[in-house]
């Protein structure tokens, strides 16, 4: 048997975030640019090399594998992949499958995904109102995602909802996120937003820290912290109002690094070891120039044994840039 995934700061790797395509049918203003370049088609792992890697890694204790993007539900045959890659759930080698979407194509994959063994899912919704969702996603349709929400909890998924925090865009809309979402049983976690990419808008007008957000939550709500753990960054609590649950993922305000339990595989087969940071391995490379896979599970050791220890990400007005220049659609955060 291969041996476990351990990186130089003693931490297991047991969680792979895989971003199937960099293309998504939404533009969200904090993530994208209006206008994008994609990568041409030969730079994609196939459907069978993302099979092949993310295989490896289980092979390696990796115990849960998410799908991410872009948007992963717009990659042509993706529930193709994701029925070959429940067969490590089956063997019990895997414990969850799961994947993070914008919720567009769920009416139609709903169904599809809870048959092949995913359980929950993650969608990314960071307003309720028709008009802003146009703004913030530039080219999604609110209802159809409510609609896929529907969908995906009829189906039985298990959903969690991702809000990213917005100063003066969604801040006036938390409680009415944490009715709605408890109100149908799911999880709602804030995150702060990162900077990365070349965006048109400026990080530092909607950057919002979630200590700010918590303490002004904490006027209505009674939140207890709690220890539910999903293997994910975020820190969560329980609403006494609602019985439902608060998660906050604050990269910024409170780095949870130091228990970095993941590692990321874009599109292309390219490895980052860390979501803020610009150090990369080719994974491509090593499935291409062998059948066997003994080059890749050497490639993925040489990579766990660079893993830096943190993001060094900064929020403010004097550095513009981002301080990742990748945008997080290449790794689906
Ligand atoms: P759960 O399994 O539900 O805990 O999900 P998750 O938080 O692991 O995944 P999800 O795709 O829902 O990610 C939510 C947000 O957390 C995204 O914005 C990610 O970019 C961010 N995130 C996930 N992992 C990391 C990480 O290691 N570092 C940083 N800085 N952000 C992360
Ligand atoms: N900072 C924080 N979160 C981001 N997301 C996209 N871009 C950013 C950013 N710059 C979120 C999406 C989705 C998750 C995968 O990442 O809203 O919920
Ligand atoms: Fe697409 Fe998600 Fe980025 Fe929005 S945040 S543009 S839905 S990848």
């Amino acid at each position: 048997p291969r041996t476990p995934l351990i990186d130089p700061f003693e931490r297991a790797i047991t969680y792979l975030r895989v971003s199937v395509t960099d293309r998504c049918d939404f533009r969200c203003n904090y993530c994208m640019a209006e206008h994008m370049t994609f990568l041409p088609k030969a730079e994609i792992l196939t459907l069978e090399e993302i099979d092949r890697i993310a295989s490896a890694f289980v092979e390696r204790g990796v115990r849960k594998l998410r799908l991410t993007g872009g948007e992963p539900l717009v990659r042509r045959n993706i529930m193709s992949l994701i029925g070959t890659l429940s067969r490590h759930l089956g063997t019990g080698d895997l414990e969850e499958l799961t994947l993070t979407t914008n919720g567009s194509q769920l009416q139609r994959f709903a169904q599809q995904l809870a048959d092949c063994g995913v359980r929950r899912i993650n969608v990314s919704l960071d307003t309720l109102d028709a008009q802003k969702f146009k703004e913030i996603t530039r080219w999604g349709d609110l209802n159809k995602v409510l609609a896929g929400i529907d969908a995906a909890l009829a189906a039985g998924l298990r959903v969690k909802i991702n809000t990213v925090a917005l100063k003066g865009v969604n801040e006036d809309e938390v409680d009415d996120l944490i009715r709605w979402a408890h109100g149908r049983g799911m999880d709602l976690t804030f995150i702060e937003t990162m900077p990365m990419g070349e965006i048109e808008a400026d990080r530092t007008d909607q950057y919002l820290p979630l200590s700010l957000l918590r303490a002004s939550l904490a006027r209505h709500w009674t939140m207890s912290d709690i220890a539910y753990k999903t293997g994910g960054p975020a820190r969560y609590v329980e609403v006494a109002e609602t019985g439902g649950r608060i998660g906050f993922i604050t990269p910024m305000t409170h780095n949870f690094c130091e228990s970095c339990n993941r590692v990321r595989l874009t599109c292309t087969g390219t490895l980052f070891m860390c979501l803020g940071q610009e150090d990369a391995a080719d994974l491509r490379a090593a499935v291409r120039a062998s059948e066997s896979d003994d080059l890749l599970h050497r490639a993925i050791d040489e990579a766990i044994s660079r893993k830096p220890k943190g993001h060094d990400f900064i929020i403010d007005r004097r550095s513009k840039r981002p301080s990742v220049g990748r945008h997080m659609s290449v790794t689906g955060g």
